[in-house]
């Protein structure tokens, strides 16, 4: 099957946008706060780093992130759909430092900025490969040297001896770009643009990763 952009689900809007948190929490059985938490403090983020959010959703993740970076420190969402960066504004306006800008993460991204951390949480896979590159490099350039691009999505297993539930999930509900991102050897791709040191770690019995990679 050839694969196209056209197949993502990954800009999502209208309902699944407006309740994307509470439909994420009944998915998994109210288990997501404990684990987007426990992923963030994965992250392990210092007070006034500053964060960019590929894809940043509804500003949950950033309101986690701002426990860790304080006032002194900065989370820019990035973020397109309009359900979304309604409720981000929504969530995060008593913050100063927590900003949203409205851009395309899969076009070149133009910043007077550099960051500490590039967060992209259950965005990537939702691409062709060309996009993802363009991501991973948007990802390289906004960081400083020594910054970390923090991936939170599928890791890479065979979907074929997955169980029953995370075969379904992943060929009748998500896009076919899932599974071909389950495929694919990421941290080869991150190497191949100058990343290096990987930490990884895993969720919900290995299915989820978040793999950080040092600029
Ligand atoms: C599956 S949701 C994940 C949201 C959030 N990262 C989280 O973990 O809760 C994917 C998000 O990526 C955003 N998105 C999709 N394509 C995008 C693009 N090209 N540029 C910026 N954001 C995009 C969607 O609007 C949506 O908020």
């Amino acid at each position: 099957m050839k694969l196209s952009q056209d197949m993502s689900k990954v800009e999502v809007k209208g309902f699944e946008a407006k309740f994307y948190d509470r439909l994420m929490d009944i998915i998994t059985l109210g288990y997501y706060p404990f684990f987007i938490r426990k992923v963030i403090k994965d992250l392990g983020l210092k007070v006034g780093d500053k964060v960019i959010d590929f894809g940043a959703g509804t500003g949950r993740n950033a309101l986690i992130i701002r426990k860790y970076v304080g006032n002194k420190g900065k989370i820019v969402g990035v973020e397109i759909g309009k359900e979304m960066k309604e409720q981000f504004i929504k969530k995060t306006k008593n913050f100063e430092n927590i900003k949203l800008i409205d851009q395309r993460i899969d076009e070149p991204i133009n910043l007077n900025e550099k960051f500490d951390v590039v967060f992209i949480s259950f965005v990537l896979h939702g691409f062709i490969q060309e996009k993802r590159e363009i991501i991973i490099k948007n990802a390289y350039n906004l960081l400083k040297e020594d910054g970390v691009f923090a991936i939170l999505d599928y890791n890479n297993f065979d979907v074929d001896r997955a169980n029953f539930l995370v075969k379904f999930a992943i060929r009748k509900v998500e896009c076919p770009l899932a599974e071909d991102f389950i495929k694919r050897d990421i941290k080869t791709v991150l190497k191949n643009f100058g990343f290096k040191n990987f930490d990884e770690y895993f969720y919900f019995r290995k299915y989820v990763r978040l793999l950080k990679a040092k600029k």
